[in-house]
């Protein structure tokens, strides 16, 4: 398939590394200009590079700023892994996502594309809908009692696992948000990916990742996730909206399954 996003503009968030990395290479190889944003420098694969900490609330305002008008995708994959502070987690992977998309919508072209990079961490969602809720009103200053109040600390990576699960959500929450202007909104949903953050997800998940591994073939490549995240910002999916990708290899078909007696 040829000419999928050439000509695009496309912001890819956490492009220095890992997923975002081989977004960056595959987009711009197929005539994307990608300008990447990232907290370390990397100018690889990218047209223009802008350093940022999307954890902050006035660094963002202020790349919202610079960053041109007429783009035509955003790609909101910048991450942090579930070892990290859970109130630093939640401002990059949730508050601060939330942030840059909502300032960056009056740059967006009409029929411009949103992805945002979830996990299959999100899975569990439907258990976790009140304080899904609550995090609508979530924000940085409230953050340290919204982790307190909704027991979201790093114990057992559940701040990771919720910040996921409330991105799958309010993907599917803006699936109509900006029609009138044809920007849609999905998501995709990696499994464990051979990352520079793996080896934090394993520790996480001490015996959970074990199960994992005998359910799973092997553990995915950003090779695995990048083309899934380019098909969303083509043209061929104006009619796909709020939804999730699982690109894990059968991990999530394989939860449900088991959660359904299947
Ligand atoms: N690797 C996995 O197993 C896996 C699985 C599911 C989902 N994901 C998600 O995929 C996304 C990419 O992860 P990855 O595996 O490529 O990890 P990675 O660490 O290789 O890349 C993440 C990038 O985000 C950048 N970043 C982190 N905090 C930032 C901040 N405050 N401001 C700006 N940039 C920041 C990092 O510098 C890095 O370049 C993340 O959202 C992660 O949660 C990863």
């Amino acid at each position: 398939m040829k000419d999928l996003v050439k000509g695009k503009r496309i912001v890819v968030t956490g492009s220095s590394s890992g997923i975002g990395w081989e977004t960056a290479r595959i987009l711009t190889e197929q005539g994307a200009e990608v300008l990447g944003v990232d907290l370390n420098k990397n100018f690889d694969h990218v047209e223009e590079f802008y350093r940022a900490d999307l954890g902050d609330q006035a660094t963002i305002d202020a790349l919202v700023d610079v960053l041109p008008d007429n783009i035509d995708g955003l790609v909101n994959n910048a991450g942090l892994p579930p070892t990290k502070p859970a109130n630093q987690l939640l401002k990059v992977n949730l508050i601060g996502l939330k942030q840059l998309t909502y300032g960056l919508i009056p740059k967006l072209a009409d029929g411009a594309s949103i992805v945002n990079v979830a996990s299959l961490a999100g899975h569990g969602w439907p258990k976790a809908v009140d304080a899904i809720n609550a995090a609508d009103h979530l924000t940085y200053s409230n953050v340290d009692d919204f982790i307190e109040r909704w027991s979201v600390s790093s114990e057992g990576g559940r701040s990771y696992f919720f910040s996921k699960e409330a991105l799958i959500v309010w993907t599917m929450q803006n699936r109509w948000t900006w029609r009138d202007r044809n920007i849609r909104m999905n998501a995709v949903s990696p499994g464990p990916v051979d990352t520079p953050i793996l080896p934090d997800f394993i520790q996480t998940l001490g015996d959970r990742a074990k199960e994992d591994r005998d359910t799973m073939d092997r553990p995915g490549t950003p090779q695995d996730i990048a083309p899934v995240i380019m098909f969303l910002l083509s043209d061929m999916t104006h009619w796909i909206r709020g939804f999730n990708i699982q690109a894990d290899g059968g991990m999530a078909s394989n939860l449900t399954c088991r959660a359904h007696g299947l």
